[in-house]
């Protein structure tokens, strides 16, 4: 396949192919080109440029876009997209003054998702799963990470675990899985943690890394789950599988779950609405990237993450959308882009980078994913209209996105 997209009003996002990432005030700065050319090889950007250079006599397939304007896909770094239920009900519990955590206490939460997605098949699974992957890159996103964590037991988070890599199998974007196991603790080793710890390490993590299931391991570090010392313990049995830990850390109190995350070598720590300067202090120095969920934050009625101040004190910020039954049942990351500046103050270019550049190198896939640079893969969204990056968070509520290409392919649904 080799295509020239013409007549585009508008190019934003072509980082040079070996910018990973932009911190600190380099956040308010995006690149565009007016009046442009993209050149697409079997997937991958071979080239772009301005409509004046545009190359002749090149035997490339020409499609015209008539003006519209592009941008690269959003990488989703931070998702649950498998479960078997929604937990409306929970929410109708909030709404009546309950919290998150009272619920989870009698029996909701995390549990009731589990109790629920082990009497469920895989192909149950997979076909719900699939659908909510569909809504995703309909609303532009492009690359995916999904978590284990409703399993809870052997069986089902190697269920899990599998839908995911079929999941990468089947849609033509870029899928990583997550192992989860540690998402709470299951009734049954409920006066046994270290038990559950264990199973975890010596039964559950063997089997992944036997089938090639996970390329990260997650921890839900936090009040009423797992401590720092545990999540460390968790870390180092995956570590010894070449598994590299994203952590949920910080998002019900301020629990050590970042410097737990910084210590074991995180390439990020997630959620983070429990953040003060020992935090912040603690990830400025280190590699660890922050990422935060507003959608979480809007759902539950918990802080936002002090996203502002991380830029402000000179950190790179990812955005990402938890899409999850109980805290963050939403699929878009434009909604999550006009919480970030509504509500946590970000200016649109900066909440842009933390869904695109940034959020690929929280997921490990700057080669591949974040920008329209040449080698990455040809992967943008087509919107009409006046180039804007404001109108998308401004105009909340609306899918803004036209049309998805996926490796230079219009992606169908
Ligand atoms: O990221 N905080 C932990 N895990 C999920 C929510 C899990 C659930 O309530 O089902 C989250 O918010
Ligand atoms: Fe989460």
């Amino acid at each position: 396949m080799h295509r020239i997209f013409t007549g585009i009003r508008r190019i934003y996002g072509h980082y040079p192919a070996t910018q990973t990432l932009v911190r600190g005030k380099e956040m308010q700065e995006v690149p565009f080109i007016d009046h442009a050319w993209l050149e697409v090889q079997n997937g991958r950007i071979l080239a772009l440029g301005s409509m004046d250079a545009l190359p002749e006599n090149n035997p490339a397939e020409r499609i015209d876009l008539k003006g519209a304007w592009i941008m690269p896909g959003f990488v989703d770094s931070h998702t649950h997209i498998v479960f078997a239920a929604t937990r409306e009900e929970e929410f109708r519990m909030r709404i009546a003054g309950r919290s998150y955590e009272e619920i989870a206490a009698a029996g909701g939460g995390i549990i009731n998702s589990a109790m629920r997605l082990r009497q469920t098949d895989e192909d149950t699974l997979y076909e719900a799963a699939a659908s909510r992957l569909r809504l995703m890159i309909a609303h532009g996103t492009t690359c995916v990470e999904v978590k284990s964590g409703y399993g809870l037991d052997t069986e089902s988070e190697l269920r899990m675990l599998r839908v995911i890599r079929r999941l990468a199998a089947n849609f033509p974007i870029p899928i990583r899985a997550t192992f989860l196991g540690a998402h709470a603790i299951p009734p049954e080793y409920k006066e046994n943690r270290q038990g559950y710890i264990d199973l975890l390490c010596r039964d559950i993590l063997p089997r992944i890394a036997e089938e090639n299931l996970a390329d990260f391991v997650d921890v839900f570090c936090d009040r009423g789950y797992f401590t720092p010392v545990e999540t460390l313990q968790i870390c180092e049995a995956a570590a010894g599988f070449g598994l590299r830990p994203k952590i949920h850390a910080n998002e019900l109190g301020y629990t050590g779950g970042v410097q737990a995350g910084v210590k074991a070598g995180a390439l990020s720590v997630d959620h983070l609405e429990h953040c003060g300067e020992d935090e912040i202090a603690c990830l400025l120095n280190s590699n660890t990237l922050p990422v935060a969920l507003p959608g979480c934050s809007y759902f539950l009625g918990i802080p936002f993450a002090p996203l502002r101040e991380m830029i402000d004190r000179g950190l790179p910020v990812v955005l990402a959308s938890d899409f999850n039954p109980g805290s963050s049942p939403g699929p878009s990351l434009q909604m999550v882009w006009s919480l970030a500046c509504a509500r946590m103050k970000l200016l649109p270019e900066e909440a842009f980078n933390a869904i695109t550049l940034n959020a690929s190198a929280a997921l490990d896939v700057s080669a591949d994913c974040g920008s329209l640079s040449p080698g990455k893969r040809a992967d943008f969204l087509v919107m009409q209209g006046e180039p804007s990056l404001s109108i998308i968070p401004y105009h909340f509520g609306v899918n803004h996105v036209q049309e998805v290409y996926v490796g230079g392919v219009r992606f169908e649904a």
